[in-house]
């Protein structure tokens, strides 16, 4: 007998990975030793939990973000020690395995909006480490909201069984030590490849192309490896000042998604900031030669652009802060160097440009008027087109369509 396709998936979800056995429930601990808890706050920091367990306005870690995936919204959920509605009555143990299995402590499946496929790479002394940060925060009364994905949670540990390699990293002793913490920092905790490298149709990233780039939330994750579209090349130096401050020399400030990683990862010690801008950089393939090529090419582009009137719209609203280049007051960075001009889509230049750049409070950094309402869709669209040409890359499809999918509303 031959069973259509889709209904052998059913059997398989329901008979072969149902379910898994309940952590019995526990008081833990309430407080743990201050070294332990600092550590703990740093690793959160590496791997963005406030970010996805947080909600706008909410309180920290009680979760309620909403997460949108291509199967339907997720939320992030609450995981301050409150008893009820938190995770205050979970063991380590219980903690260790959501963190490496994706299993809650009732034994439920959890979908992979929750990055265990990377976190199982963090060692147990991190995991504890977390655990204790975790477990020290504000108890918050918040009850979980539903999710609107039409699927059971069931076909996550479906989806387990054919994507997840559960397991602590493990060092190449081929490479430095340097290079080893930064690999298991960006693979493991630091889930970088989660929005860097693309996904397959059942939301999983591709092995093969890791790094390669992708499309999260409406922006554009540039690529990472010998792909990278950065008309500078990365060195370790600058991408470490990039990680840690959000903008270093001769490349564009981080923004969308990109500005709440670097914002966390301002709390991150130094050390770990170099190790994860070592192993980066060792992505890229190419050799010293080509790099600078590339670095020579876009500073004569950016030069050029400097001198030539070519665009109404670019000389009346842009030029005056972006041609200066940074080194003068007011100025800004000359747009032949941003990566947003040469990644795939004009989608990065578009948000930047409806929304400016704002700096967070507390943070200096450089500002740039919201243009949102002031250029018309046909201005903008020419606008664009002109900033692409001074890339030097072939010319963007359907720049008007492109602006349209990244009106509110439509990310
Ligand atoms: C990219 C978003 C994202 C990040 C980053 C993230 N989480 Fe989560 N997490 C989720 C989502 C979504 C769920 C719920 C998944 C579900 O409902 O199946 C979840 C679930 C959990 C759970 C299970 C809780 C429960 O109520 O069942 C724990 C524990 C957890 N996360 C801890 C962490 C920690 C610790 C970090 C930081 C190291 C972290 N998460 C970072 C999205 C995230
Ligand atoms: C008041 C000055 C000002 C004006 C006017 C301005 N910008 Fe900016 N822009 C900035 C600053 C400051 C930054 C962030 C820091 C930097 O890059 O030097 C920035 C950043 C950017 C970025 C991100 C890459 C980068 O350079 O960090 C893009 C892309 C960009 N601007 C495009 C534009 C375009 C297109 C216009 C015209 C529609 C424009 N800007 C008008 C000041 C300005
Ligand atoms: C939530 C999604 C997300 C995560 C997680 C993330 N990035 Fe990004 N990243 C982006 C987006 C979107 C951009 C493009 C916007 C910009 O340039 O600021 C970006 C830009 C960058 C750039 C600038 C590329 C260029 O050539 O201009 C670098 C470098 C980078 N990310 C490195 C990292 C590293 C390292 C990590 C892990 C520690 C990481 N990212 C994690 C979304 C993400």
């Amino acid at each position: 007998m031959k069973l259509p396709r889709r209904l052998l998936l059913c059997l398989f979800i329901v008979t072969g990975c149902a379910s898994h056995e309940n952590v019995a429930r526990v008081e833990p601990p309430r407080s743990f030793p201050r070294d332990q808890v600092l550590k703990g706050q740093e690793l959160a920091y590496v791997g963005n939990c406030m970010g996805c367990h947080t909600e706008e306005g909410g309180k920290p870690f009680a979760g309620g973000t909403p997460l949108k995936t291509p199967f339907g919204t997720i939320h992030g959920t609450n995981i301050t020690p409150d008893s009820e509605t938190g995770i205050g009555q979970w063991s380590l143990a219980a903690f260790t395995r959501a963190m490496r299995e994706g299993i809650d402590r009732e034994g439920r499946n959890l979908f992979p909006a929750f990055p265990y496929d990377h976190f199982t790479k963090t060692t147990d002394e991190d995991i504890a480490a977390l655990y204790a940060f975790v477990m020290t925060r504000e108890p918050v009364s918040k009850k979980n909201r539903e999710n609107t994905v039409p699927l059971p949670r069931a076909t996550a540990g479906w989806w387990k069984s054919k994507y997840l390699e559960p397991g602590v990293y493990k060092p190449d002793p081929a490479k430095s030590a340097e290079w080893n913490r930064g690999a298991y920092l960006v693979e493991g905790l630091g889930h970088c490849g989660a929005c860097h490298t693309p996904r397959d149709r059942l939301g999983a990233e591709k092995k093969d192309a890791a790094f390669a780039g992708a499309e999260i939330e409406g922006w554009h994750a540039p690529a990472l490896d010998s792909t990278s579209p950065s008309p500078i090349p990365w060195t370790v130096d600058a991408l470490q000042t990039y990680l840690r401050h959000g903008v270093a020399d001769q490349h564009a400030q981080s923004a969308g998604p990109m500005a709440e990683v670097v914002h966390d990862l301002s709390h991150v010690n130094d050390g770990d900031v170099r190790a994860i801008a070592t192993y980066v950089v060792s992505l890229d393939k190419r050799s010293d030669e080509q790099r600078k090529q590339t670095a020579d090419a876009a500073l004569a582009r950016a030069r050029a652009a400097v001198a030539q009137k070519g665009n109404a719209v670019y000389d009346g609203a842009c030029a005056d802060c972006h041609n200066l280049g940074r080194a003068q007051e007011g100025g800004a960075l000359e747009l032949p160097l941003g990566t947003a001009l040469t990644v795939p889509t004009p989608k990065n230049l578009a948000y930047i440009i409806r929304d400016g750049i704002v700096p967070r409070e507390g943070e200096r950094s450089g500002w740039m008027p919201a243009f949102e309402g002031a250029l018309t869709e046909a201005q903008l669209t020419d606008l664009l087109t002109y900033l692409r040409a001074l890339s030097g890359q072939p010319a963007w499809n359907d720049v008007a369509g492109e602006i349209k999918k990244t009106s509110k509303g439509q990310k």
